[in-house]
């Protein structure tokens, strides 16, 4: 039975009624997973309904990271968006704030409930969050994520709960939700392993808030994985293996360190390969998201325990979990991503960081967000947090990219995101590079030799040849010389 506490019951058009020019609203949800389903879709239609009458209709969106169509497409497309932050993945928004349509604030994830509280994006004036169930005192329990609601419950002037009887109201059983008090007088977070819980399965709302819910039937929209292509396997490869020995080398409890995983194929692809392969022991991940390879690992038993804050997972995998909620609500912890992601909790716990980027200089300066520097693809999400603080930090990318016309090792980034005082190894499907203890010329020629496509090595050698020596070699009349080719030709070398 889905309770929702006695509050008025709305359509989506009525709650969308409350929303007005330039409010900032924010939305449930990190990545797809818990995302509000039907409210965005009606703030669209009235969007172009206003718009058809010659009214200025546009809000500022704010959500826990990526999230959904409804939010990413549809409201864009109605012309309804003037603002986002802090993550997105969707090519409809992406196009718009590449063309300046639309702001966009890529930041760090755990530091969102943080800048909300304190009010550096101004009044959150409405939330919508999805939901299970609302009480009548005001307790809400969330549904595949956890993300910033409990934070946008708490600031927003007025809140519409989309109760979705799709979800298992049993999702509760993961979830594990406080608020971070506000400095200076913060105590020490009490998790010291992966799975201590320290919060309630439920965020808070003042009931006098909440303007009424909206009752939704709705999946989450996480996309099915694409099937490992030789590429990912290779790098999954040498990841495995680089695992392996470093537990053989320093390793006295012969125990690996919780793992974190970025999104998409390459992490999938790791994940999988962990999993299989019998050398490495039954581990634990103090990650962002749960993802497919995720649930099977844990029914194979090679997943001891996760923390995530979304289970981000296709409805197949949702399905799993739920029927086997007796495991799963007590091996997987769903936090707010201020403790999911939290910098002094990752270094607390030895977090392994295993994360993707579009392109790192031989010196190991890494850009996961910006193609050609100045065009973002979805951000830089949690790998700056995670890259930065854990106790061994990878970045996995191809090393090429467009049939072989980019390279992804280059002398210099033209945006960097994860820096080479952070990022200690890095891998592509031709090897792995061990930056750790290299200063940068050593790291150059390891980067270069192990990890550079065979067609573009030749040219990276003859730029640190060519280039100005200092503790870092460079010329920097030449340093963007491939990104230019690729921008006038097409491909980086003639
Ligand atoms: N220059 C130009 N284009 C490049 C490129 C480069 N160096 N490298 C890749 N591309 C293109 C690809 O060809 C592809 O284009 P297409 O969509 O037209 O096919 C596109 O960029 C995406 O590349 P792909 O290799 O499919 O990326 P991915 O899905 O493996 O994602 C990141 C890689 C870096 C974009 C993604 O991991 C990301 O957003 N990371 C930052 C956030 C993060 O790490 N979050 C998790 C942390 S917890």
């Amino acid at each position: 039975m889905y309770l929702n506490g006695n509050f008025p019951v709305l359509t989506a058009e009525e709650a969308a009624s409350f929303i007005h020019h330039n409010d900032l609203v924010a939305f449930s949800g990190f990545s797809p997973a818990g995302a509000a389903k039907v409210v965005p879709s009606a703030i669209a239609s009235r969007a172009k309904e206003l718009h058809q009458k010659g009214e200025a209709f546009k809000i500022r969106v704010l959500t826990g990271a990526s999230s959904s169509n409804a939010i990413d497409k549809d409201l864009v497309e109605a012309d309804a968006v003037s603002w986002r932050a802090p993550y997105q993945g969707v090519s409809a928004i992406r196009q718009r704030i590449n063309a300046q349509d639309v702001e966009y604030i890529d930041m760090h994830l755990s530091a969102v409930p943080q800048t909300v509280d304190a009010g550096f994006f101004g009044k959150v004036n409405v939330a919508v969050i999805e939901a299970t169930e609302i009480t009548a005192d005001g307790r809400v329990y969330l549904t595949t994520s956890i993300g910033a609601s409990p934070t946008f419950l708490k600031c927003a002037d007025k809140v519409i709960i989309e109760i979705n009887s799709y979800h298992s109201p049993r999702l509760r059983e993961m979830a594990d939700i406080s608020i971070m008090p506000p400095p200076p007088r913060r105590n020490p977070i009490p998790i010291f392993e992966t799975m201590t819980r320290i919060g309630w399965p439920y965020a808070t709302v003042d009931p006098s808030k909440v303007l009424g819910v909206v009752l939704t039937d709705k999946p989450d929209e996480v996309m099915d994985f694409n099937l490992p292509d030789d590429v990912s396997k290779k790098i999954a490869g040498h990841v495995v293996d680089f695992l392996v020995k470093e537990l053989r080398l320093r390793s006295k409890t012969q125990r690996l360190y919780p793992f974190q995983a970025g999104v998409g194929n390459v992490a999938n692809a790791v994940l999988s390969a962990l999993g299989e392969n019998e050398a490495i022991p039954p581990f634990y991940m103090y990650t962002e998201v749960m993802q497919d390879a995720m649930v099977d690992l844990m029914l194979e038993g090679k997943l001891l325990g996760a923390s995530a804050c979304s289970l981000t997972v296709t409805a197949e995998k949702l399905k799993q979990i739920v029927s086997h909620m007796d495991l799963f609500g007590s091996h997987v912890v769903l936090r707010p991503q201020e403790f999911s992601n939290h910098p002094g909790i990752i270094r607390r716990l030895g977090v392994i960081a295993l994360n993707t980027a579009l392109e790192v200089d031989i010196y190991g300066n890494a850009n996961s967000s910006h193609i050609y520097g100045t065009d973002v693809l979805n951000g830089i999400g949690g790998s700056g947090e995670f890259t930065r603080n854990a106790y061994l930090s990878v970045l996995m990318t191809p090393s090429t990219a467009k049939n072989d016309k980019i390279s992804a090792i280059v002398p210099m980034c033209p945006h960097v995101d994860n820096n080479e005082h952070s990022v200690q190894v890095i891998v592509t499907e031709q090897g792995l590079a061990d930056l750790r203890g290299l200063g940068p010329a050593h790291r150059a020629e390891v980067l270069i030799e192990t990890c550079a496509h065979p067609k573009y090595r030749d040219y990276l050698y003859q730029y640190v040849k060519d280039s100005r020596k200092g503790h870092i070699r460079h010329n920097l009349e030449k340093c963007f010389e491939l990104h230019r080719n690729l921008m006038h030709t097409g491909q980086m070398l003639p």
